[in-house]
């Protein structure tokens, strides 16, 4: 064979060996070249714990973000996770309980997602789902959420006209039936891990030593850490500890008048440990941005910030459970008003506003 035939040759064994891999398949031509993401998290803040089979990429979390605001996944196209956890609401709807597709109301509250990439203590009111990725598999299949099977989803993906090229710069899958479910729920726990507070409320540029309180804020502050043993211990501090305002324990703030233990209409805790001392246990929500996300508590009974300082002041209801630290407050009302001034300090607009946490349909 003479040399003037080897690239001819040679270009008809490479085409024929694409031919015998990928048959009819564009997905393997678009290069994957996964980008690490670097979050941002706001000095003194934990390390967050990161799966080492899930690390953040840029293209992970923009997948993860479309499927997110996307109604997609649901049964009628007409609810997306974002329906319930919208970005102005700091991820919550509003709503004292939530409604899924069929318009049925579900038992609790939505709950904000700031910084839920460093609750290591469970997930949901009653903790009884263990990571991001566990939980993002449930709100489809939820009779009363989505409402769709996961089945349908994936082949609606495979089927989409971008979301195999997404999950392929993403995963790098090689085939768009290699569109899977934990995929899915993986990038969006991608996306959930970067909704991190900005740095720029109030009470974390005072803490940083950049802005001074007003003397109303700063009465507030030391109510609710105790810092000053002059004043009356506000107790809020040992819960809603900083600087995620959470300690994510599970707890009982005597919020249910019950006669006995037995009787909470939720369980909250007691329904995942099945042990009757956590019954009416739910775990500590974080203050952070609370300003924007009334109604307040896993049921959403209380309309405002004042109706939950009265509930504190008041040292809510007995029961056998119910925290040692839920005590009467006797606070003044000048007091209250500056506990209120203080927890308005954990707004964090930027955080909401943040156009990477924003609808990509939109
Ligand atoms: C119909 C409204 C609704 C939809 C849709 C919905 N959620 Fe939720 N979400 C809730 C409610 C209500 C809770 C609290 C439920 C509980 O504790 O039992 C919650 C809790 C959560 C939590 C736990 C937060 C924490 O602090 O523990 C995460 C994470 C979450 N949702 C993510 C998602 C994702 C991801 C989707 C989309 C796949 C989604 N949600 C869809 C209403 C909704
Ligand atoms: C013993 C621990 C504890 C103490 C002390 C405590 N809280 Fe709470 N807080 C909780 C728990 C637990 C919940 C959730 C209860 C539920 O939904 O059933 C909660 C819920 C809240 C909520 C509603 C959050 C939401 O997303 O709906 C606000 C607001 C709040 N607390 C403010 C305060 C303030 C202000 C103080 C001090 C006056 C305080 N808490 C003291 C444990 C505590």
């Amino acid at each position: 064979m003479t040399n003037k035939f080897l690239p001819v040759l040679l270009s008809f064994v490479l085409v024929l060996g694409c031919r015998e891999d990928q048959p009819d398949n564009p997905l393997v031509d678009i290069p994957y070249q996964p980008t690490p993401a670097n979050l941002e998290i706001p000095d003194g803040f934990p390390r967050m714990s990161i799966p080492a089979d899930n690390p953040l990429t840029v293209e992970g979390l923009d997948l993860g973000r479309r499927l997110f605001f996307d109604p997609i996944i649901s049964a009628d196209y007409s609810m997306s996770c974002a329906s319930c956890h919208l970005p102005e609401g700091s991820f919550t709807d509003n709503f004292a309980v939530s409604k899924g597709i069929d318009g049925i109301e579900g038992r609790r509250s939505a709950m904000s997602l700031l910084n839920i990439g460093f609750a290591d203590q469970g997930l949901f009111w009653d903790g009884r789902s263990p990571t991001l990725e566990d939980q993002a598999l449930l709100p489809v299949e939820d009779s009363i959420e989505l409402h769709n099977t996961w089945t349908e989803v994936v082949d609606r993906l495979q089927a989409d006209a971008l979301y195999p090229e997404l999950f392929r710069k993403a995963f790098g899958i090689e085939r768009k039936e290699q569109i899977t479910k934990e995929l899915a729920a993986k990038a969006m726990a991608q996306f959930e891990r970067s909704l991190i507070s900005s740095g720029n409320s109030r009470y974390d540029r005072y803490t940083r030593g950049e802005i001074d309180f007003t003397d109303e804020e700063l009465l507030g502050y030391e109510l609710f850490f105790d810092f000053n043993t002059d004043i009356t211990d506000a107790q809020c501090g040992h819960c809603h500890n900083a600087p995620l305002f959470t300690t994510n324990q599970y707890l009982n703030n005597g919020i249910e008048s019950v006669s006995s233990i037995q009787d909470f209409p939720d369980k909250g805790r007691g329904e995942v440990s099945a042990d009757p001392f956590d019954n009416g246990r739910f775990r500590v929500p974080t203050l952070r941005n609370i300003e924007f996300s009334a109604p307040y508590m896993h049921d959403g009974r209380f309309q405002t910030l004042e109706e939950v300082v009265d509930h504190y002041n008041s040292g809510g209801h007995f029961q056998e459970n119910k925290d040692p630290l839920i005590q009467p407050l006797h606070l003044l009302d000048y007091e209250k008003e500056a506990l209120l001034a203080f927890i308005r300090t954990l707004s964090d607009t930027t955080f909401i506003q943040n156009p990477s946490f924003q609808d990509p349909f939109k």
